[in-house]
Protein backbone atom coordinates (compact mmCIF):
# COMPACT_ATOMS: atom_id res chain seq x y z
CA UNK A 1 0.00 0.00 0.00
CA UNK A 2 1.43 3.66 -0.86
CA UNK A 3 1.22 6.28 1.73
CA UNK A 4 3.12 9.45 1.85
CA UNK A 5 5.49 9.31 4.45
CA UNK A 6 4.20 10.33 7.74
CA UNK A 7 4.54 14.07 8.74
CA UNK A 8 6.84 14.65 11.71
CA UNK A 9 4.96 14.06 15.17
CA UNK A 10 3.79 17.35 16.75
CA UNK A 11 5.58 18.12 19.35
CA UNK A 12 3.27 17.97 22.82
CA UNK A 13 1.93 21.20 23.90
CA UNK A 14 3.68 20.44 27.56
CA UNK A 15 0.97 21.22 29.99
CA UNK A 16 -1.95 21.84 27.24
CA UNK A 17 -4.98 19.62 28.47
CA UNK A 18 -7.04 19.07 24.95
CA UNK A 19 -9.88 17.34 27.19
CA UNK A 20 -9.56 20.71 29.64
CA UNK A 21 -10.18 22.74 26.51
CA UNK A 22 -13.24 20.94 25.08
CA UNK A 23 -14.24 21.46 28.80
CA UNK A 24 -13.91 25.06 28.66
CA UNK A 25 -14.77 26.22 24.78
CA UNK A 26 -15.96 23.39 23.18
CA UNK A 27 -18.74 21.20 25.45
CA UNK A 28 -18.82 19.31 28.40
CA UNK A 29 -20.50 16.46 26.34
CA UNK A 30 -17.49 15.93 23.71
CA UNK A 31 -15.01 16.19 26.32
CA UNK A 32 -16.29 13.10 28.72
CA UNK A 33 -17.31 11.48 25.38
CA UNK A 34 -13.38 11.86 24.85
CA UNK A 35 -12.37 10.79 27.94
CA UNK A 36 -14.69 7.75 27.90
CA UNK A 37 -12.63 6.90 24.86
CA UNK A 38 -9.38 6.96 26.75
CA UNK A 39 -8.80 11.17 26.64
CA UNK A 40 -6.28 10.91 23.66
CA UNK A 41 -6.15 13.43 20.93
CA UNK A 42 -5.73 12.46 17.29
CA UNK A 43 -2.87 14.28 15.87
CA UNK A 44 -1.81 12.84 12.42
CA UNK A 45 -2.87 10.03 9.81
CA UNK A 46 -2.07 7.77 7.02
CA UNK A 47 -3.40 5.30 5.08
CA UNK A 48 -5.80 3.41 7.43
CA UNK A 49 -3.75 4.60 10.65
CA UNK A 50 -4.44 7.08 13.20
CA UNK A 51 -2.26 8.29 15.42
CA UNK A 52 -2.64 9.79 18.89
CA UNK A 53 -0.93 12.11 21.05
CA UNK A 54 0.07 9.43 23.23
CA UNK A 55 2.04 7.77 20.97
CA UNK A 56 -0.24 5.31 19.92
CA UNK A 57 -1.19 4.40 16.50
CA UNK A 58 -5.04 2.97 15.81
CA UNK A 59 -6.24 0.79 13.02
CA UNK A 60 -9.08 3.07 11.78
CA UNK A 61 -12.06 0.67 10.43
CA UNK A 62 -14.61 3.22 11.16
CA UNK A 63 -14.59 7.48 10.23
CA UNK A 64 -18.20 6.92 9.39
CA UNK A 65 -17.92 6.53 5.78
CA UNK A 66 -15.74 9.10 5.38
CA UNK A 67 -11.93 7.38 4.38
CA UNK A 68 -12.57 5.14 1.28
CA UNK A 69 -8.84 6.05 0.10
CA UNK A 70 -7.11 5.87 3.52
CA UNK A 71 -6.13 9.14 5.39
CA UNK A 72 -4.09 11.82 3.37
CA UNK A 73 -3.93 9.59 -0.16
CA UNK A 74 -0.61 11.16 -1.36
CA UNK A 75 -2.17 12.13 -5.02
CA UNK A 76 -5.27 13.92 -3.34
CA UNK A 77 -2.72 15.68 -0.88
CA UNK A 78 -0.57 16.47 -3.41
CA UNK A 79 -3.58 18.41 -5.47
CA UNK A 80 -5.11 20.22 -2.79
CA UNK A 81 -1.26 21.01 -1.93
CA UNK A 82 -0.74 22.31 -5.42
CA UNK A 83 -4.77 24.02 -5.57
CA UNK A 84 -3.32 26.06 -1.91
CA UNK A 85 -0.38 26.99 -3.52
CA UNK A 86 -2.00 28.71 -6.55
CA UNK A 87 -6.23 29.25 -5.71
CA UNK A 88 -7.52 28.37 -2.38
CA UNK A 89 -10.39 30.44 -2.57
CA UNK A 90 -12.51 32.34 -5.51
CA UNK A 91 -13.87 35.70 -6.29
CA UNK A 92 -16.95 33.71 -7.07
CA UNK A 93 -17.06 36.24 -9.58
CA UNK A 94 -15.06 34.29 -12.43
CA UNK A 95 -15.52 30.98 -13.24
CA UNK A 96 -13.90 28.45 -11.20
CA UNK A 97 -12.10 25.78 -13.75
CA UNK A 98 -11.75 23.17 -10.89
CA UNK A 99 -14.54 23.21 -10.09
CA UNK A 100 -16.31 22.54 -13.25
CA UNK A 101 -13.79 20.09 -13.68
CA UNK A 102 -14.80 18.28 -10.38
CA UNK A 103 -17.93 18.20 -11.64
CA UNK A 104 -17.60 16.49 -15.23
CA UNK A 105 -15.07 13.89 -13.49
CA UNK A 106 -18.14 12.93 -11.17
CA UNK A 107 -20.60 12.96 -13.62
CA UNK A 108 -18.87 10.12 -16.06
CA UNK A 109 -19.72 8.08 -12.94
CA UNK A 110 -23.02 8.50 -11.94
CA UNK A 111 -26.10 6.78 -13.47
CA UNK A 112 -26.38 8.20 -17.17
CA UNK A 113 -28.56 11.53 -17.03
CA UNK A 114 -27.39 12.60 -13.41
CA UNK A 115 -24.70 15.01 -15.49
CA UNK A 116 -25.56 18.29 -13.10
CA UNK A 117 -23.61 18.80 -9.96
CA UNK A 118 -24.46 21.54 -7.47
CA UNK A 119 -21.36 20.92 -5.35
CA UNK A 120 -21.82 22.50 -0.81
CA UNK A 121 -19.77 21.52 1.73
CA UNK A 122 -21.26 18.69 3.83
CA UNK A 123 -24.23 16.10 3.51
CA UNK A 124 -26.57 17.68 5.75
CA UNK A 125 -26.12 20.68 3.15
CA UNK A 126 -26.83 18.27 0.34
CA UNK A 127 -30.16 17.56 1.40
CA UNK A 128 -30.82 20.47 2.20
CA UNK A 129 -29.93 22.01 -2.00
CA UNK A 130 -32.25 18.62 -2.37
CA UNK A 131 -35.46 19.42 -0.94
CA UNK A 132 -35.45 22.73 -2.03
CA UNK A 133 -35.12 21.84 -5.41
CA UNK A 134 -37.94 19.61 -4.89
CA UNK A 135 -39.92 22.32 -3.63
CA UNK A 136 -38.89 24.51 -6.72
CA UNK A 137 -40.69 21.73 -8.39
CA UNK A 138 -43.83 21.85 -6.18
CA UNK A 139 -42.96 18.81 -4.04
CA UNK A 140 -44.11 20.11 -1.31
CA UNK A 141 -45.00 16.55 0.94
CA UNK A 142 -41.73 14.85 1.76
CA UNK A 143 -41.90 10.97 2.23
CA UNK A 144 -38.75 9.63 3.66
CA UNK A 145 -38.16 6.15 5.38
CA UNK A 146 -38.27 5.07 9.03
CA UNK A 147 -34.88 4.50 10.66
CA UNK A 148 -33.39 6.76 7.66
CA UNK A 149 -30.76 9.53 8.16
CA UNK A 150 -30.01 12.70 5.75
CA UNK A 151 -28.14 15.13 8.34
CA UNK A 152 -29.13 17.52 10.96
CA UNK A 153 -29.52 21.10 9.41
CA UNK A 154 -33.05 21.51 10.10
CA UNK A 155 -34.64 20.37 6.79
CA UNK A 156 -32.28 17.26 7.30
CA UNK A 157 -33.60 16.55 10.55
CA UNK A 158 -37.25 16.96 9.15
CA UNK A 159 -36.08 13.55 7.17
CA UNK A 160 -34.06 11.97 9.43
CA UNK A 161 -35.59 9.23 11.53
CA UNK A 162 -34.85 9.72 15.22
CA UNK A 163 -36.67 11.47 17.35
CA UNK A 164 -33.48 11.81 20.49
CA UNK A 165 -32.26 14.58 17.59
CA UNK A 166 -35.41 16.11 16.03
CA UNK A 167 -37.40 16.61 19.61
CA UNK A 168 -35.85 19.57 21.20
CA UNK A 169 -36.02 21.37 17.53
CA UNK A 170 -40.01 20.54 16.56
CA UNK A 171 -41.74 21.85 14.77
CA UNK A 172 -39.48 20.89 11.53
CA UNK A 173 -40.92 20.47 8.13
CA UNK A 174 -44.30 20.31 7.90
CA UNK A 175 -45.96 17.08 5.55
CA UNK A 176 -42.70 14.95 6.18
CA UNK A 177 -44.31 11.29 6.47
CA UNK A 178 -42.30 7.89 7.37
CA UNK A 179 -42.90 4.96 5.62
CA UNK A 180 -41.13 1.40 6.59
CA UNK A 181 -37.88 0.81 5.03
CA UNK A 182 -37.92 -1.91 2.29
CA UNK A 183 -42.09 -1.63 1.85
CA UNK A 184 -43.41 -0.87 -1.34
CA UNK A 185 -46.77 -1.38 -0.32
CA UNK A 186 -46.16 1.48 2.79
CA UNK A 187 -44.66 3.84 0.56
CA UNK A 188 -47.52 3.43 -2.25
CA UNK A 189 -49.87 4.62 0.44
CA UNK A 190 -47.80 7.42 0.64
CA UNK A 191 -47.27 8.20 -2.59
CA UNK A 192 -51.37 7.72 -3.61
CA UNK A 193 -52.42 10.42 -1.82
CA UNK A 194 -50.10 12.62 -2.57
CA UNK A 195 -49.89 12.76 -6.73
CA UNK A 196 -47.85 15.32 -8.12
CA UNK A 197 -47.08 16.76 -4.85
CA UNK A 198 -44.10 14.14 -3.34
CA UNK A 199 -40.49 13.77 -3.28
CA UNK A 200 -38.84 10.42 -2.04
CA UNK A 201 -35.65 10.68 -0.04
CA UNK A 202 -34.06 6.99 0.61
CA UNK A 203 -30.64 5.24 1.47
CA UNK A 204 -29.50 2.32 -0.79
CA UNK A 205 -28.67 0.30 2.14
CA UNK A 206 -29.43 2.37 5.65
CA UNK A 207 -25.36 3.26 6.98
CA UNK A 208 -26.80 5.07 10.18
CA UNK A 209 -29.76 2.80 10.45
CA UNK A 210 -27.48 -0.05 11.11
CA UNK A 211 -26.99 -1.33 7.65
CA UNK A 212 -30.21 -2.42 6.60
CA UNK A 213 -29.68 -3.94 3.55
CA UNK A 214 -33.23 -4.43 1.06
CA UNK A 215 -34.40 -6.72 -1.08
CA UNK A 216 -32.90 -6.76 -4.14
CA UNK A 217 -35.79 -4.73 -6.44
CA UNK A 218 -36.71 -2.86 -3.92
CA UNK A 219 -35.14 0.56 -5.35
CA UNK A 220 -36.45 -0.27 -8.96
CA UNK A 221 -40.29 -0.56 -7.74
CA UNK A 222 -39.38 2.45 -5.46
CA UNK A 223 -38.41 4.23 -9.03
CA UNK A 224 -42.05 2.78 -10.69
CA UNK A 225 -44.18 3.90 -7.68
CA UNK A 226 -41.95 8.06 -8.55
CA UNK A 227 -43.19 7.54 -12.06
CA UNK A 228 -46.66 6.24 -11.24
CA UNK A 229 -47.34 8.92 -9.27
CA UNK A 230 -45.53 11.98 -9.93
CA UNK A 231 -43.14 12.05 -7.40
CA UNK A 232 -39.34 13.37 -7.79
CA UNK A 233 -36.56 10.40 -6.47
CA UNK A 234 -33.81 11.62 -4.08
CA UNK A 235 -31.40 8.57 -3.76
CA UNK A 236 -29.00 9.69 -1.15
CA UNK A 237 -25.65 7.94 -1.52
CA UNK A 238 -23.95 9.76 0.81
CA UNK A 239 -23.12 7.12 3.22
CA UNK A 240 -23.19 4.47 0.32
CA UNK A 241 -21.78 6.18 -2.68
CA UNK A 242 -18.29 6.55 -4.02
CA UNK A 243 -17.09 2.98 -3.74
CA UNK A 244 -18.19 2.49 -0.67
CA UNK A 245 -20.82 -0.69 -1.51
CA UNK A 246 -18.10 -2.19 -4.09
CA UNK A 247 -20.01 -0.23 -6.99
CA UNK A 248 -19.81 3.64 -7.50
CA UNK A 249 -23.29 3.66 -6.21
CA UNK A 250 -25.93 1.77 -4.38
CA UNK A 251 -28.38 2.50 -7.09
CA UNK A 252 -25.86 0.19 -9.41
CA UNK A 253 -27.22 -2.84 -8.03
CA UNK A 254 -30.67 -2.03 -9.10
CA UNK A 255 -29.61 -0.44 -12.48
CA UNK A 256 -32.06 3.05 -10.68
CA UNK A 257 -31.67 6.42 -12.25
CA UNK A 258 -32.88 9.01 -9.77
CA UNK A 259 -33.60 12.06 -10.61
CA UNK A 260 -31.47 13.50 -7.78
CA UNK A 261 -29.03 11.72 -6.20
CA UNK A 262 -26.37 12.80 -3.17
CA UNK A 263 -23.31 12.46 -2.31
CA UNK A 264 -20.37 13.05 0.36
CA UNK A 265 -18.01 11.52 2.67
CA UNK A 266 -15.80 9.67 0.21
CA UNK A 267 -16.22 12.21 -2.60
CA UNK A 268 -13.72 14.60 0.06
CA UNK A 269 -10.85 12.00 -0.71
CA UNK A 270 -10.42 12.17 3.43
CA UNK A 271 -8.25 15.30 2.71
CA UNK A 272 -10.92 18.36 2.14
CA UNK A 273 -14.79 18.03 3.48
CA UNK A 274 -16.80 18.49 0.33
CA UNK A 275 -20.49 16.84 -0.96
CA UNK A 276 -22.35 16.98 -3.64
CA UNK A 277 -26.09 17.16 -5.11
CA UNK A 278 -26.57 15.52 -8.71
CA UNK A 279 -29.49 15.76 -10.75
CA UNK A 280 -30.78 14.97 -14.30
CA UNK A 281 -31.02 18.42 -16.23
CA UNK A 282 -34.75 18.05 -15.76
CA UNK A 283 -34.45 18.29 -12.10
CA UNK A 284 -31.46 20.76 -11.93
CA UNK A 285 -33.70 23.16 -14.07
CA UNK A 286 -34.45 26.14 -11.44
CA UNK A 287 -30.96 25.95 -10.11
CA UNK A 288 -29.30 25.87 -13.75
CA UNK A 289 -31.11 29.04 -14.66
CA UNK A 290 -31.26 30.86 -11.65
CA UNK A 291 -27.67 30.47 -10.12
CA UNK A 292 -28.39 32.72 -7.11
CA UNK A 293 -31.15 30.94 -6.19
CA UNK A 294 -29.33 28.45 -3.63
CA UNK A 295 -25.60 29.72 -3.37
CA UNK A 296 -23.09 29.52 -0.64
CA UNK A 297 -19.81 31.87 0.52
CA UNK A 298 -17.60 27.99 -0.07
CA UNK A 299 -19.52 26.34 -1.68
CA UNK A 300 -17.37 24.28 -4.49
CA UNK A 301 -14.36 26.05 -3.82
CA UNK A 302 -11.44 25.16 -5.41
CA UNK A 303 -9.36 23.55 -2.70
CA UNK A 304 -12.60 21.16 -2.02
CA UNK A 305 -13.16 20.58 -5.76
CA UNK A 306 -9.31 19.95 -5.92
CA UNK A 307 -9.59 17.14 -3.69
CA UNK A 308 -13.06 15.73 -4.92
CA UNK A 309 -11.28 15.51 -8.75
CA UNK A 310 -8.33 14.13 -7.48
CA UNK A 311 -10.03 11.58 -5.51
CA UNK A 312 -12.28 10.46 -8.85
CA UNK A 313 -8.98 10.19 -10.96
CA UNK A 314 -7.32 8.57 -7.86
CA UNK A 315 -10.23 5.98 -7.66
CA UNK A 316 -10.08 5.56 -11.62
CA UNK A 317 -6.59 4.90 -11.64
CA UNK A 318 -6.50 2.72 -8.66
CA UNK A 319 -9.46 0.88 -9.14
CA UNK A 320 -10.38 1.41 -5.87
CA UNK A 321 -14.55 0.66 -6.33
CA UNK A 322 -13.11 -2.68 -7.02
CA UNK A 323 -11.19 -3.02 -4.37
CA UNK A 324 -13.48 -1.98 -1.58
CA UNK A 325 -15.52 -4.90 -3.42
CA UNK A 326 -12.66 -7.85 -2.84
CA UNK A 327 -11.98 -6.56 0.50
CA UNK A 328 -15.54 -6.40 1.63
CA UNK A 329 -15.76 -10.26 0.75
CA UNK A 330 -12.69 -11.03 2.53
CA UNK A 331 -13.65 -8.87 5.65
CA UNK A 332 -17.39 -9.92 5.84
CA UNK A 333 -16.27 -13.46 5.55
CA UNK A 334 -13.91 -12.85 8.26
CA UNK A 335 -16.11 -10.97 10.67
CA UNK A 336 -18.56 -13.81 9.99
CA UNK A 337 -16.33 -16.38 11.21
CA UNK A 338 -15.13 -14.14 14.02
CA UNK A 339 -18.59 -14.08 15.42
CA UNK A 340 -20.02 -17.63 14.45
CA UNK A 341 -19.37 -18.48 17.85
CA UNK A 342 -22.12 -15.97 19.51
CA UNK A 343 -24.88 -15.87 16.57
CA UNK A 344 -28.21 -16.59 18.12
CA UNK A 345 -26.54 -15.04 21.42
CA UNK A 346 -24.67 -11.76 21.82
CA UNK A 347 -24.61 -11.57 18.13
CA UNK A 348 -27.67 -11.26 16.32
CA UNK A 349 -26.83 -11.16 12.72
CA UNK A 350 -23.71 -9.73 10.33
CA UNK A 351 -24.53 -8.04 7.12
CA UNK A 352 -22.36 -5.90 4.74
CA UNK A 353 -22.48 -4.78 1.23
CA UNK A 354 -18.92 -3.76 -0.42
CA UNK A 355 -16.87 -2.00 2.83
CA UNK A 356 -20.00 -0.98 4.68
CA UNK A 357 -20.60 -4.02 7.23
CA UNK A 358 -22.81 -3.92 10.87
CA UNK A 359 -22.62 -6.11 13.63
CA UNK A 360 -26.30 -6.32 14.91
CA UNK A 361 -25.95 -7.33 18.92
CA UNK A 362 -29.06 -8.89 21.00
CA UNK A 363 -28.12 -5.71 23.59
CA UNK A 364 -26.95 -2.23 22.55
CA UNK A 365 -24.88 -1.81 25.89
CA UNK A 366 -22.87 -4.91 23.86
CA UNK A 367 -21.71 -2.02 21.32
CA UNK A 368 -19.95 0.05 23.90
CA UNK A 369 -18.32 -2.34 25.49
CA UNK A 370 -16.74 -3.71 22.08
CA UNK A 371 -16.12 -0.36 20.91
CA UNK A 372 -13.72 0.44 24.11
CA UNK A 373 -12.11 -3.21 23.95
CA UNK A 374 -11.58 -2.07 20.41
CA UNK A 375 -9.77 1.10 21.50
CA UNK A 376 -7.53 -0.52 23.91
CA UNK A 377 -6.00 -2.98 21.71
CA UNK A 378 -5.62 -0.19 18.73
CA UNK A 379 -8.98 -0.56 16.23
CA UNK A 380 -11.00 2.04 15.72
CA UNK A 381 -15.24 1.33 14.73
CA UNK A 382 -18.01 3.05 14.70
CA UNK A 383 -21.67 3.08 16.40
CA UNK A 384 -24.64 3.61 13.92
CA UNK A 385 -26.48 6.38 14.87
CA UNK A 386 -30.61 5.36 14.07
CA UNK A 387 -29.58 1.80 15.37
CA UNK A 388 -27.93 1.77 18.97
CA UNK A 389 -27.62 -2.11 18.63
CA UNK A 390 -25.38 -2.50 15.59
CA UNK A 391 -21.51 -1.86 15.51
CA UNK A 392 -20.51 -0.32 11.93
CA UNK A 393 -17.15 -1.33 9.75
CA UNK A 394 -16.65 1.29 7.28
CA UNK A 395 -12.58 0.70 6.15
CA UNK A 396 -10.16 1.55 3.70
CA UNK A 397 -10.15 0.14 0.51
CA UNK A 398 -6.23 0.18 0.62
CA UNK A 399 -6.15 -2.15 3.60
CA UNK A 400 -3.00 -4.53 3.22
CA UNK A 401 -3.40 -8.21 4.24
CA UNK A 402 -1.56 -7.82 7.38
CA UNK A 403 -3.89 -4.97 8.52
CA UNK A 404 -6.57 -7.20 7.79
CA UNK A 405 -5.52 -9.77 10.13
CA UNK A 406 -4.42 -7.70 12.81
CA UNK A 407 -8.39 -6.40 12.38
CA UNK A 408 -9.61 -10.08 12.31
CA UNK A 409 -7.65 -10.90 15.51
CA UNK A 410 -8.39 -8.14 17.67
CA UNK A 411 -11.90 -8.26 16.71
CA UNK A 412 -12.22 -11.79 17.84
CA UNK A 413 -10.22 -11.12 21.16
CA UNK A 414 -11.93 -7.50 21.71
CA UNK A 415 -15.66 -9.88 20.84
CA UNK A 416 -13.94 -12.68 23.59
CA UNK A 417 -13.75 -10.06 26.67
CA UNK A 418 -16.93 -8.12 25.63
CA UNK A 419 -19.13 -11.76 25.89
CA UNK A 420 -17.45 -12.62 29.04
CA UNK A 421 -17.79 -9.22 30.60
CA UNK A 422 -21.09 -9.32 29.13
CA UNK A 423 -21.88 -12.83 30.69
CA UNK A 424 -20.50 -12.18 33.89
C1 LIG B 1 -26.85 8.75 4.37
C2 LIG B 1 -26.39 10.03 4.99
N1 LIG B 1 -26.93 11.18 4.61
C3 LIG B 1 -26.55 12.37 5.13
C4 LIG B 1 -25.58 12.42 6.10
C5 LIG B 1 -25.18 13.75 6.68
O1 LIG B 1 -23.89 14.08 6.26
P1 LIG B 1 -23.04 15.16 7.08
O2 LIG B 1 -22.76 14.55 8.41
O3 LIG B 1 -21.81 15.35 6.24
O4 LIG B 1 -23.88 16.38 7.19
C6 LIG B 1 -24.99 11.23 6.55
C7 LIG B 1 -23.98 11.25 7.61
O5 LIG B 1 -23.68 10.28 8.25
C8 LIG B 1 -25.40 10.00 5.98
O6 LIG B 1 -24.88 8.84 6.37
Amino acid sequence: MTVSPPAPALPADAGEDVVDLYLKHIGSGRAVMGRVMGGMAEVRSEGPWIHADDGRRFLNFGGYGVFLMGHRHPAVVEAVHRQIDTHPLASRVFLEPVAARAARALAAHTPPGLDYVHFVNSGAEATEAALKLARAHGRTSVVTTRKGFHGKTLGALSVTANDTYRTPFLPLLPDVTQVAYDDPNDLEQALAARRETACVVVEPVQGEGGVRIPRPGYLTRVAELCRTYGALLIVDEIQTGMGRLGTWWGVDADGVRPDIMLVGKGLSGGVVPIAAMVATAEAYGPFSRDPYLHTSTFGASPIACAAALATVETMEREHTVARAGALGARLLAGVRQVCAPYQDGLVREVRGRGLLIGIEFAEEQAVGELLLEMIARGVLVNHSLNSTRVLRLTPPAEVDDAELDFFLTTFADALGSTAARMAG
